[in-house]
């Protein structure tokens, strides 16, 4: 019991003051315990004798006043034997006290780290942000080396296409009838379709188109084609003699949207010729990009 209390003394004692009065209210139980046992008259203990935290402390004197009067004679060596095992304490309790500003030491250095620690992380999270910031600035620089190169891909657009590449006539019919300009001469950029005979505007931009009508002369049959742009007529290549040969031709400066579709189409009751001489041509060009 009374090895376990002072264990518990031990443990719980913090400071000098404290380790102080810790011996004091320790000793006055102890011997009053040791005087007990040695006139050899047991008396009932409680647990509070051996446990002074919050025991009332005003009364320890008229205990020890009551313990002393009944004490043998070698309480001289029970004393000795008291003030051995209080040295004993110090030394342990200053022992405890090293350890104790060592590890107060050791908690200021971890607390100072943890405190860089978050200093580090903060910064780690505001690199990462920045990271972020300049891949979408990448990504935003590549979109717009993407969009450069696909607009000087498109910026290049032109073709000419010849109606046929021998001997042909076409009409006449009794309704307007489409053109397709199968013999492909130029198609830069693919904007002409030669099975269609339809040109497809790859970007927005003023765009120059030709077309020349050639036919044998002939009392009934002109020789004539529109220039349509979806669907509404633009301008007209026209021609009307009874014989010989002849050709005509028109062009037009236009302003296109992306998608616009533009084709030549024979006027009704009108012929169109063409041989490996390439007579009867459709032409665009883009100007530029607007
Ligand atoms: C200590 O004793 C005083 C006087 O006897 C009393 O007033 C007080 O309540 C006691 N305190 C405790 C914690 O027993
Ligand atoms: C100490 O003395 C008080 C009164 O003086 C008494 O009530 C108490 O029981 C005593 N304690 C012991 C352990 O003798
Ligand atoms: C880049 O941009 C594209 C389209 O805007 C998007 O799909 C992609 O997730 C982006 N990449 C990054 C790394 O931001
Ligand atoms: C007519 O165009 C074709 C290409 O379709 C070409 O091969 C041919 O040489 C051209 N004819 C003449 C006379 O230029």
């Amino acid at each position: 019991m009374i090895e376990m209390g002072l264990v518990q003394m031990l443990q719980s004692g913090t400071g000098h003051s404290a380790s102080l009065r810790m011996e004091v209210t320790l000793f006055f139980p102890l011997l009053l315990l040791i005087c007990s046992h040695s006139t050899a008259q047991p008396q009932p203990e409680s647990d509070n004798d051996l446990t002074p935290v919050g025991d009332n402390q005003t009364r320890q004197p008229a205990n020890v006043s009551l313990a002393t009067s009944t004490c043998p004679q070698d309480i001289h060596a029970v004393l000795r034997e008291m003030s051995g095992l209080l040295g004993e304490q110090r030394v342990e309790l200053r022992h405890l006290q090293q350890e104790n500003d060592a590890q107060a030491a050791k908690l200021r250095e971890l607390e100072k780290l943890q405190r860089e620690l978050g200093k580090l992380s903060q910064q780690v999270k505001e690199q990462a942000g920045e990271l972020t910031a300049i891949k979408a600035g990448t990504n935003v620089t590549e979109h717009q080396v993407e969009a450069l190169r696909r607009d000087t891909e498109v910026k290049r657009v032109a073709f000419t296409a010849a109606l046929a590449s021998d001997r042909t006539t076409i009409g006449p019919f009794n309704t307007d009838t489409n053109l397709v300009f199968r013999q492909v001469i130029t198609n830069i950029g693919n904007a002409y379709n030669p099975n269609t005979g339809s040109f497809t505007a790859p970007v927005k931009g003023v765009y120059h188109f030709e077309l020349h009508i050639a036919a044998h002369g002939h009392p009934s049959y002109p020789s004539s084609a529109w220039l349509v742009r979806n669907g509404h007529v633009i301008c007209i290549a026209y021609e009307h003699q009874p014989s010989y040969f002849g050709s005509s031709a028109n062009g037009v400066t236009l302003l296109l949207e992306v998608g616009d579709v533009l084709f030549l189409r024979l006027q009704t009751n009108a012929r169109v010729f063409d041989n490996e001489h390439n007579h009867s041509t459709f032409s665009g060009h883009l100007l530029f990009t607007m």
